[in-house]
């Protein structure tokens, strides 16, 4: 794979040219601001624009009650049932442009070739299956709520709005297949929190039937991360000339010293009462340090 660490022209840096960098600076103190003002004042007329705005988009009203109540969805009424629309509105299209994500990997996958550790077509494919297979599952639920799948709910909006810098990056000619993972582990990491909140918004709703189809995705969606996770691992171990078993050893470390309970330092008790903390030595203390060289 054609490495974008590879040395080459620096095109961004000030560090190219130290005295045109120093002109640049320049012209800072050479120009004023187009309005008065500090940045504190810019704020006010976007609160002014946040009290005016309406919402960017609304969730299309849910079946009458009566064709409800001849589906898996009887349990819903009223809020409820809008706020599962909007949410499995925002599913629909996640999954929707999941699907897209993976065909761009799948092209770069093409171009550029795998790496050791790094993903098969296979895996690939599969994962383009599965997001393509929950799309349809979430078509389906929609229509069994009798709304409309191709409506564009409000989260579905902020979504698709927030995601949009992952189809740009994958879409883009110059990033290969590792800078597009990257991209990927963050549509992976939204998918398995947003399944894992929308079967618990099922479970507490009473729709055990439609939980246990998001446990499924969810599922899914736990062996996609695992994979993205390991493909990016065995990537940069290969980049920095370590094994990808030592890689995974060191995040193994990190993720488990992340979740012990922090260390406290011990408590000694006084006689007269009283709570003392003694400090623990740190690490660095018990470093000897090297004496210094005697000059002849
Ligand atoms: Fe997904
Ligand atoms: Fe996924």
């Amino acid at each position: 794979m054609k490495e974008s660490t590879t040395p080459g022209a620096n095109r961004s840096g000030m560090a190219v040219s130290p005295l045109m960098a120093r002109e640049m600076l320049e012209v800072t103190n050479l120009t004023t601001p187009s309005a008065r003002g500090t940045a504190a004042d810019a704020l006010a007329p976007r609160i002014e624009y946040a009290r005016r705005a309406g919402p960017a988009a609304t969730v299309p009203p849910p079946a009458s009650l009566k064709e409800l109540a001849k589906t898996a969805l009887k349990a819903l009424r009223g809020h409820k049932a809008t706020v599962l629309a909007d949410k499995l509105g925002e599913r629909l299209a996640f999954e929707r442009s999941g699907a897209r994500l993976y065909e761009g990997i799948l092209a770069k996958l093409d171009v550029h070739g795998t790496w050791r550790g790094g993903p098969s077509r296979a895996q690939l494919e599969r994962i383009h299956a599965d997001e393509l297979k929950h799309f349809l599952m979430l078509h389906q639920t929609i229509q069994e709520m009798g709304s409309d799948p191709t409506a564009v709910t409000p989260s579905a909006n902020v979504a698709a709005t927030a995601s949009a810098g992952l189809l740009t990056v994958i879409s883009d000619p110059r990033t290969n297949l590792r800078e597009s993972l990257e991209a990927i582990a963050i549509a992976e990491l939204v998918d398995n929190d947003c399944w894992e909140r929308l079967a618990a918004l099922a479970r507490a709703s009473g729709m055990k039937e439609l939980a246990a189809r998001f446990d499924g995705a969810l599922q899914d969606e736990q062996q996609h991360l695992t994979w993205v996770r390991r493909w990016l691992a065995a990537a940069l171990a290969s980049a920095v000339g370590v094994t990808a078993s030592a890689e995974e050893k060191v995040r193994t470390q990190l993720a488990s010293g992340s979740r012990a309970a922090p260390r406290r330092s011990p408590i000694a008790r006084p006689r007269g009462g009283g709570v003392k903390r003694v400090a623990r030595p740190v690490a660095s203390a018990k470093v000897r340090r090297k004496k210094p060289a005697r000059r002849r």
